[in-house]
């Protein structure tokens, strides 16, 4: 979606957005991201343990309290201010940067990030290829990138009625091979409902 419309929309929502998700929609892709970043590093029979990470499309930092015990240096990047005012208030991101996620990515340094996290962020983004290419070129060698998703049985991408895109899992596998990539975890997760209905979900960890 275009940066315009996603800062206006969040802008508004910000100070309300916490409530909202947690009671409202039962909003659960940072324990969702989590639990899938326990797995990939359980089945690596590598530490969860990460020097320097970035959340993209941080929020209000909802993902923080669960990412910044297994990292040193955590930063955060969002479009919307006042979401990036909340997630300040929490004290737990070495630096926060309003930007839009995909040209942050790509004005890294090469090979900084040992994590890339992205909760409830890549459904603002109809194309993946871009971001998934500046993250592996952003990532350490054998850097971790977890990203919740919304999915659809069918092939592609499509823009549902909510306004956000659903990406189908092999749309996903196709665009992180061609980044250079690694699936180690690719399951179905909902990580809220909408009308009481788990909306359709996916939760991957890509390696670089
Ligand atoms: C649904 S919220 C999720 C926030 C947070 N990750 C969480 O799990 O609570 C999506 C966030 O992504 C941000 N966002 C969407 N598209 C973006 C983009 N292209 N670049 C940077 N931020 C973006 C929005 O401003 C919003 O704060």
């Amino acid at each position: 979606m275009s940066a315009a419309y996603v800062r206006a929309l969040f802008d508004q929502y910000a100070g309300r957005f916490d409530a909202a998700l947690r009671t409202r929609l039962a909003y659960r892709g940072p324990e969702c991201l989590a639990a899938a970043l326990e797995a990939a590093c359980a089945a690596g029979s590598r530490p969860l343990r990460f020097a320097r990470a970035l959340d993209l499309g941080c929020g209000t930092g909802l993902a923080a309290p669960l990412l910044a015990p297994w990292v040193d240096r955590l930063e955060g990047v969002d479009l919307s201010p006042a979401m990036l005012a909340q997630a300040a208030r929490l004290g737990l991101y070495a630096e926060l940067r309003e930007a839009e996620m995909g040209a942050d990515l790509a004005a890294a340094e090469a090979g900084v990030y040992d994590l890339i996290a992205g909760a409830d962020a890549l459904c603002y983004v109809a194309e993946l290829g871009q971001i998934l290419g500046a993250a592996r070129r952003a990532l350490a060698p054998g850097g971790l990138m977890a990203v919740t998703l919304e999915t659809h049985d069918g092939a592609g991408v499509i823009l549902r009625d909510t306004l956000r895109f659903a990406h189908a899992r092999a749309h996903l596998e196709a665009a992180a091979q061609a980044a250079g990539l690694a699936v180690v975890v690719l399951e179905a997760a909902s990580t809220r409902t909408e009308k009481s209905a788990p909306v359709p979900g996916l939760v991957a960890v890509l390696e670089g």
